[in-house]
């Protein structure tokens, strides 16, 4: 027997127990004639003692050259300890250790094993099976699991089954480039990484499984930010015989649930709003509603006012941020160059003070009396005391802007409460977006998202003005899951992707096999897929998904630690008919 308790379990209750513990070295305190050591493990830290009045001396001194990180094995005696800690569990005791084995000894890690190290991202991610040994690590990837059985427990109980679906397959266009893998049986061809399970999880509904769900990898060659990785999990579910409704229903229940068992809060019914709103009330389409700060289109209130710069723009628009109308002069011109930065890229911002006299002071007070600005101050639902800034010029990228604007200053006014959590769905998405520069459809979901039935006939002559039966699930500001009703006839689905420009014949080699499916009757289904990743993140009141995965990869799509991607050498090259050899004279 390695121990018989774990390093947090230990309290008071046991003093006077015979124990044996194992784990790592986080710590040793050596006043010559006595010895701590903190002895960890996943579940805690628990003090051993030696002293000279009580240990042999040939242990007190082999114990003094144990070194940080040692794995070792203790036997000893439980004790009350004289100083105790209530911030710990095992605060009131300590060991007074009578044998202890070297399991494995430890060179100096490349950085301290605490809760705030000295160590960098970089060599962290290098030595992530040390970083992995802090607290807060362990934390993210015991919260990651405790999720994962939470989400497996309620599907389960709804009837979905688990089933997996193959990774190695044909590319599943999810907007992303996909990661491909040579066949050495069939040379020079390859298969792709699934981007997402969605022709299997439809396939699966075709197969009368009737609700699928699967916690799995997703591949995706797309640039990398904080809430994106090459590889990530989704929860994917697919369900048949439903409706848009049946399916929100469904996973509002289930992040509903998420919430309760996690925070014991109980969210209202989410609000829902189409996605023409989100763009222009919030100017994205995965609004954070933690804050206020919603848009107010100006065009009526500011244009031909004789101010040139709003005139001639498609859209004016402003938003109130409460309680800054005292900030300086300074502290605004702060923000006019942090939206004119080339990352935002606005021309400038106006600004107006709701004085908490009634008073008005702006950066366009030639152009604008205090009766033009109050008309301003009450479409913004400014209140005295806000600060009014105001953008304008073409409205997708003002709204772009402006949008990137009330982010930013939701962040430094901390109203991006960590432990708020305010859920919402988008619906009503147009079906395609359109090229701006080469005028072709891309989907704006995936192909295989059916149009709200009553625009079925726009399909042809007006495309950009279908409406998806699709919806996205959106958590403090994030995406966090997306979804939609299928198509499930073939020839809707041989007409979507004629829309998109497959030929027919590319249209057959690419998901014939879908379109084949639909001719031996396929039930009318639907499903979403949620992003575990950033889904855990946020539940924890993090954005960043790096550290709820145990090996993640790092903005430039390596693994710093084992040193992928790398070259092949020649011989695997060869058997792979990657490379051509160059024919013999
Ligand atoms: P979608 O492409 O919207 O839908 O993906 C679903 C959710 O997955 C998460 N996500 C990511 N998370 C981390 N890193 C990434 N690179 C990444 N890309 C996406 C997001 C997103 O909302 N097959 C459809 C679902 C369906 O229609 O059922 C799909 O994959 O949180």
């Amino acid at each position: 027997m390695y121990r018989s308790h774990h390093c947090g379990a230990l309290t008071a209750a046991h003093i006077g127990t015979g124990v044996q513990l194992a784990g790592w070295v986080a710590k040793t305190r050596d006043k010559g004639f006595m010895l701590w050591i903190d002895l960890r493990d996943r579940y805690g830290i628990t003090q051993l003692v030696l002293d000279e009045e009580r240990s042999d001396s040939k242990l007190l001194e082999t114990a003094k050259r144990i070194g940080r990180e040692t794995v070792i094995q203790v036997s000893g005696t439980v004790l009350e300890r004289e100083a105790k800690n209530p911030n710990m569990p095992t605060g009131d005791i300590e060991i007074l250790v009578t044998s202890i084995d070297v399991l494995s000894p430890a060179q100096t890690p490349p950085f301290t094993i605490e809760d705030n190290t000295d160590g960098g991202e970089d060599l962290r991610m290098k030595y992530r099976y040390l970083d992995i040994r802090r607290t807060p690590v362990q934390q993210s990837l015991l919260f990651r699991s405790k999720v994962a059985l939470l989400v497996r427990n309620f599907l389960a109980e709804h009837a979905f089954v688990e089933v997996e679906t193959p990774y190695l397959i044909k590319s599943t266009p999810e907007g992303a480039r996909d990661f491909v893998v040579p066949s050495r049986m069939n040379e020079g061809q390859f298969y792709a990484l699934p981007q997402s399970p969605q022709t299997f999880k439809q396939l699966l509904m075709v197969g009368g499984m009737d609700k699928y769900f699967q916690i799995v990898k997703c591949f995706r060659d797309e640039d990398l930010r904080a809430d994106r990785q090459p590889e990530f999990t989704q929860i994917d579910c697919e369900l048949s015989f439903v409706h848009q409704n049946d399916i929100m229903a469904c996973f509002e229940s289930l992040l509903a649930f998420l919430l309760e068992e996690i925070h014991g809060v109980t969210p209202k019914p989410f609000p829902v709003i189409s996605y023409e709103d989100a763009i222009k009330t919030y100017g994205n389409d995965k609004p954070d509603i933690r804050f206020g700060m919603t848009f107010t289109e100006l065009n009526d209130l500011a244009q031909n006012k004789g101010f040139q710069v709003f005139d001639a723009q498609e859209l004016v628009v402003g938003i109130a941020v409460p309680d800054a109308a005292s900030w300086s002069r300074k502290q605004i011109d702060a923000w006019v160059n942090w939206v004119k930065r080339p990352q935002v890229g606005a021309n400038g911002l106006v600004w107006v003070k709701c004085n908490e006299d009634g008073s008005y002071k702006s950066s366009v007070d030639k152009f604008f009396d205090a009766d033009g600005l109050s008309k301003w101050a009450e479409a913004c639902d400014a209140k005295a005391g806000d600060l009014i800034l105001v953008m304008a010029g073409n409205a997708n990228q003002t709204r772009t802007q402006l949008s990137a604007l009330r982010m930013a200053l939701a962040e430094e006014l901390g109203l991006r409460k960590p432990d708020e959590f305010a859920p919402l769905w988008v619906v009503d998405f147009p079906l395609f977006e359109k090229d701006e520069e080469t005028g072709a459809l891309h989907a704006m979901h995936h192909p295989f998202t059916a149009p709200k039935p009553e625009h079925l006939k726009k399909l042809e002559s007006d495309p950009t003005a279908v409406i998806a039966q699709a919806y996205d699930l959106v958590l403090n500001g994030n995406e966090i899951g997306g979804g939609s009703i299928r198509i499930h006839d073939r020839i809707t689905q041989e007409k979507m992707l004629s829309l998109l420009g497959f030929s027919e014949e590319e249209a057959k080699a690419q998901f014939g096999f879908l379109m084949d499916a639909f001719r031996y009757g396929a039930p009318p289904h639907g499903g979403i897929a949620l992003g575990f990743d950033r889904l855990v993140a946020i539940l924890d009141g993090k954005e960043t998904i790096r550290d709820y995965i145990a090996f993640p990869k790092n903005n430039s799509g390596r693994d710093v630690m084992i040193d992928a991607p790398a070259p092949l050498d020649t011989d695997q090259l060869d058997e792979l008919a990657l490379i051509v050899k160059p024919k013999p004279e």
